[in-house]
């Protein structure tokens, strides 16, 4: 395998519905590097776990374009925002991450997350309910994408009414985060990407300058206003975090909810289990983290000096790629790993990622999805998959089908 192919066959279209067997080979070689200049993958849990806990791995974009790599890779920095805390190290990183968990949830107020169930399971119902009397949908257009949109733009205090407006700004960025898009792409696309991102700034400097005028009880009236032990942020990083928070809220737990339908439509037992035992749904999200995860490789990370990872040398500057999906399916680490189970005892998986970096909205999105689960399988009479595998996007990164059609008898 050529460098060009070892990134084109992991972010070849062909291997979306089922890229399993690619990540079986990539794990026999521990530290993959094809050509100079080319990115190590390492796709075993162990050392992915480990470089996602060490220091000397960076996720600074500064590093990245250094690395030969645009800046723009993590899909919102530059369009005239500095870059969001996913793109930063410390100490910055973690100035702006406590920031913005003051606002968030544990340990300052656990009541934004967790008092939202009622209201979680009211957008569920109402949408499940919106399906009136069809027998066919597609869950993603009708469920898995406005629910998760409903819930961030609540959070955050945007208007859902102008998710349309957003929309055409989000996806432009969200497929900027695919690097094989990119490296097929030219010039305009990365330019588009660039406005997108600026638009959408600009559409948060109104509702900020707003709060920072009149606050509400929402996350971006706390982004302007925190005044906590590590001061404020300036204008330019409430906007940058919150257009992070827009994209991740956006675009992951659309497709950890349609995974999970495909997932259980595949296994039907566990879809009946879930029906009459909802207590079963905190385990089987974390399994599906691991057997499904949306994200599934972290491309963004150089390292600042050179490294040894089994006996291979990563020389400084390097940019790495650290395969989770992959890494989730390791023998090493999981018993019968190709096995959806979720009485799993350990499930430890990294569909999160690790460290520092750990997923800042994984409570959300954990409690998003198993309400979403929960309730279709409560709600929808004997559903059946219409086109197994159905049609995926196009994204290696944020990987997901990007229609999922579903037959069924009827609500209950
Ligand atoms: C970071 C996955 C939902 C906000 C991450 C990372 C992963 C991830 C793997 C680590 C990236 C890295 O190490 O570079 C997911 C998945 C989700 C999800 C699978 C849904 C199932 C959300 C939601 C939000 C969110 C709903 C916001 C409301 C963030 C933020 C970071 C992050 C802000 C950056 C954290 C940091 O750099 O310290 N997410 N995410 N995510 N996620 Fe999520």
């Amino acid at each position: 395998m050529t460098q060009d192919s070892l990134v084109r066959r992991i972010t070849d279209f062909a291997s979306r519905a089922d890229p399993y067997p690619l990540y079986r080979e990539l794990r026999s070689t521990p530290v993959l590097h094809e050509e100079e200049g080319g990115p190590y993958v390492i796709s075993s849990y162990w050392d992915i776990e480990a470089l996602l806990h060490d220091p000397r791995i960076s996720s600074d974009a500064a590093n990245l374009a250094a690395a030969g790599e645009d800046p723009l890779a993590g899909s919102e920095e530059t369009g005239g925002l500095p870059p969001s805390f996913l793109r930063l190290d410390p100490p910055e990183h973690d100035r702006l991450r406590r920031i913005a968990n003051s606002g968030f949830g544990p340990p300052h107020r656990p009541r934004r997350i967790d008092g939202m169930r009622g209201e979680l399971r009211e957008i569920v119902t109402a949408l499940i309910d919106g399906f009136g009397d069809a027998r066919r949908i597609d869950l993603v257009d009708r469920f898995a994408y406005p629910f998760p949109v409903t819930v961030i733009c609540r959070l955050l205090g945007v208007p859902r009414e102008d998710e349309p407006r957003f929309r055409a700004w989000v996806d432009p960025l969200v497929a900027n985060l695919d690097p094989g898009m990119r490296q097929g792409g030219d010039g305009d696309f990365e330019r588009t990407a660039r406005e997108a991102r600026m638009q959408l700034g600009m559409y948060l400097a109104g509702l900020v300058e707003e709060r920072a005028k009149e606050p509400r009880d929402d996350l971006l009236s706390d982004l302007v206003n925190s005044r906590g032990p590590d001061g404020a942020m300036t204008m330019m990083e409430v906007l940058s975090t919150a257009v992070l928070l827009l994209i991740a809220g956006h675009e992951t737990t659309v497709n950890l909810i349609t995974n999970g339908m495909l997932t259980l439509l595949r296994h039907p037992p566990v879809l009946e289990r879930l029906r009459h035992e909802p207590d079963l749904a905190p385990r089987l999200v974390e399994e599906l983290l691991r057997y499904e995860p949306p994200v599934q490789l972290v491309p963004q990370r150089t390292c600042i000096t050179d490294i040894e990872v089994r006996g291979v040398t990563i020389p400084k500057g390097s940019r790495i790629w650290l395969m989770l999906a992959a890494g989730n399916r390791d023998p090493e680490r999981f018993a019968d790993p190709d096995r959806f189970d979720p009485d799993r005892e350990d499930v430890q998986h990294l569909g999160f990622g690790s460290g520092i970096h750990i997923c800042f909205g994984a409570p959300l999105a954990r409690l998003e999805t198993q309400i979403a689960l929960t309730e279709l399988a409560r709600r929808l009479e004997n559903p059946r998959l219409v086109q197994d595998p159905p049609p995926y996007r196009e994204n290696a990164v944020l990987r997901g089908p990007r229609h999922l059609e579903i037959d069924f008898d009827g609500l209950r």
